[in-house]
């Protein structure tokens, strides 16, 4: 594997663009208006990081900060929480808007609907949102997770009251795992993160789910008089998340959209293979996907998440895990005057990856294909905090995975 980030600009022919509709901005409307009524919810800090942007020679530099959502350490359970929402609206014939957290967590509502059982596979973050929000909600939460799934990430799941299991398969066969026992078990629902061929609603609405943060984040930057980021970085695992804020800003921009940057881990770079390809496609990578970026380690793309990106990302990057590690390090000890911001390894590739593209003149074609300069405003998404808190000592403090 390459020790470089490799990269390749989209000339994927485009398609009909069917799925973009999936992130009308009503719909997210409906996926925060469903959040707002938790009474965890409060909207996560955006860090603006002027000393680094100023380093780095961009006009401004941004990071979502998801390690403060609902106390979870990353943005997943956005996704999980509407998903389950919109299900059980779904099966009671009412709309999600009705589906406030004050309705689901009542006795009427058990006495209107009872109790289905969610099934999921995850590194950890996702199916740590399904579990927390079927412990919220007094619903069943059964959850597998792949080979080499760390004892911090089973144990935050497990302490949320689902089934829960490591498995000896990768991430994928867990996915096929959960649809079997699913497809067995009464009101048994899979809560995937990802799309394929037949399995297309759920994961809609997860999309719509994590569309709350771009909301969020669009939010902030009018008040920080940002009216619109120039570009947009986002990691990718099966592409869900990736879509997910591409589409949103995609419809909030219309006639001009910032430009976006898919990146993902190389050894889980799905997305990357297909735009390589450049046929419209997309490509599967395959075996055990080991990177330290265990939320993007995902050989599958979401079959709708392909389409939105294949039709509006500009380019796909494919990042060794330094890249990572030095994302982390340089949220964890920012520019002085800049605020820290504490990103775990799936949650810093952005950082990881604008730092070596503005510094080093190894991705200066990069740097120039992307119109980065003094006058970018750069978007970048941290999607977790330290989840596995050993890991995250041992890179930002210690210096593993150093370039
Ligand atoms: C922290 C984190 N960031 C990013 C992602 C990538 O999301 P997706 O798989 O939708 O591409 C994940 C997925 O689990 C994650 O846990």
């Amino acid at each position: 594997m390459s020790e470089k980030i490799e990269w390749v600009l989209n000339r994927m022919p485009g398609s009909d663009d069917a799925q973009l509709v999936v992130m009308a901005l009503e719909n997210v409307e409906k996926a925060k208006a469903f959040h707002r009524t938790f009474p965890q919810y409060g909207v996560t800090p955006l860090a603006k990081l002027d000393g680094m942007a100023a380093r780095l020679g961009l006009g401004g530099l941004y990071v979502k900060d998801e390690s403060y959502r609902f106390g979870l350490n990353a943005f997943k359970v956005l996704g999980g929480s509407f998903a389950m929402a919109r299900y059980i609206a779904q099966e009671m014939g009412r709309d999600v808007s009705e589906m406030t957290y004050d309705y689901l967590t009542s006795d009427q509502f058990r006495e209107d609907f009872g109790q289905a059982t969610f099934f999921t596979a995850t590194d950890g973050n996702h199916g740590r949102g399904v579990a927390w929000a079927a412990n919220k909600l007094h619903q069943r939460a059964v959850v597998h997770m792949p080979k080499g799934s760390t004892k911090t990430r089973f144990d935050n799941i497990a302490r949320e009251g689902a089934e829960v299991t490591i498995e000896e398969v990768n991430y994928d066969d867990c996915v096929r795992m959960a649809a079997a026992e699913a497809a067995q078990t009464e009101h048994g629902v899979v809560v995937q993160d990802t799309a394929w061929e037949g399995y297309e609603e759920i994961p809609s609405w997860i999309m719509q789910g994590y569309g709350t943060m771009a909301a969020e984040a669009a939010e902030q930057l009018r008040t920080l008089e940002v009216n619109r980021p120039t570009h947009v970085f986002v990691q990718a695992g099966v592409g869900s998340l990736a879509s997910s804020m591409v589409g949103f800003f995609a419809n909030l921009f219309p006639t001009c959209p910032p430009k976006f940057v898919i990146m993902e881990a190389a050894a889980a770079d799905c997305l990357y293979q297909g735009a390589k390809a450049a046929d419209g496609n997309p490509r599967v990578v395959g075996g055990d996907l080991k990177t330290i970026m265990a939320g993007l380690a995902c050989g599958e793309p979401n079959t709708i998440g392909w389409d939105i990106l294949r039709n509006h990302a500009d380019a796909f990057l494919s990042c060794p895990d330094w890249v990572a590690a030095n994302g982390m390090r340089r949220l964890a000890a920012p520019v002085k005057g800049d605020p820290s911001v504490t990103s775990g390894e799936s949650g810093a590739v952005g950082m990881g990856v604008i730092d070596a593209i503005m510094s080093d003149s190894a991705y200066a074609e990069l740097r120039e294909a992307l119109e980065l300069d003094g006058s970018s405003q750069v978007l970048l998404f941290s999607t977790e905090g330290d989840t596995d808190p050993e890991r995250y000592a041992q890179i930002v403090w210690d210096g593993a995975w150093a370039k």
